[in-house]
């Protein structure tokens, strides 16, 4: 499905277009943003290769994932990302990063309640989970805040800033 388009109160989710590249910068660019996340910080260079890569990759079919910006309501302007990967067994996997001046304002909370409901109910999907640092504390409160179940602890998950790291694993069923 492409273009995907899906509004919210304060937050669009839509395609990402390869002039958000110095509002991306503002996330994947930020050490304190990408501390939580699986890949190192990018310089502007690198993130322009992959950005131009998930423009494409948004346009196969069938998509691998839903990579989404969320940009604000009322002027487009990008301000994080949220994913859905998908898998197997109609099983998806949720991932978000925001820009760090638009922290604690409840728009990650929002971007995914629209892209959960995107998932269960346009693609059908039965399982979302979700997997994030033991340190992520606002991360975890997004994923109580949405509902979903805490189901453990995964040793040695993600290999990322130098080191090996525990991740805390979370679901959602679309019967929940
Ligand atoms: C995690 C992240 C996406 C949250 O985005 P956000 O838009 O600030 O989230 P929301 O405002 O919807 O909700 C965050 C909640 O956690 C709380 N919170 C934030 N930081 C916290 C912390 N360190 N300890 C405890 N609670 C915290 C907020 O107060 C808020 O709760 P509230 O609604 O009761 O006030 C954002 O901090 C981020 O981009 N972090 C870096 C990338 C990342 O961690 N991605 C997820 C990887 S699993």
């Amino acid at each position: 499905m492409y273009p995907v388009r899906i509004e919210g109160t304060r937050v669009i989710l839509r395609e990402f277009a390869e002039d958000d590249l110095d509002d991306c910068m503002a996330v994947v660019g930020d050490p304190d943003v990408t501390y939580f996340l699986s890949f190192d910080t990018r310089t502007r260079d690198q993130h322009a290769d992959v950005l131009a890569k998930d423009v494409q990759r948004a346009q196969s079919d069938p998509r691998p994932d839903y990579y989404l910006a969320i940009a604000d309501r009322h002027t487009d302007q990008l301000v994080g990302f949220v994913r859905i990967a998908l898998d197997a067994h109609q099983r998806g996997e949720l991932g978000y990063a925001l820009r760090k001046d638009r922290w604690g304002q409840g728009i990650t909370t929002e971007a995914c309640q629209l892209i959960l409901g995107f998932g269960f109910k346009t693609l059908g999907l039965h399982r979302i989970q979700a997997a994030c640092g033991p340190d992520n504390h606002g991360s975890q409160k997004v994923l109580v805040k949405l509902g979903f179940t805490y189901e453990g602890r995964m040793r040695d998950h993600v290999y990322t800033n130098g080191n090996w790291r525990d991740s805390l694993l979370y679901s959602s069923l679309r019967t929940d």
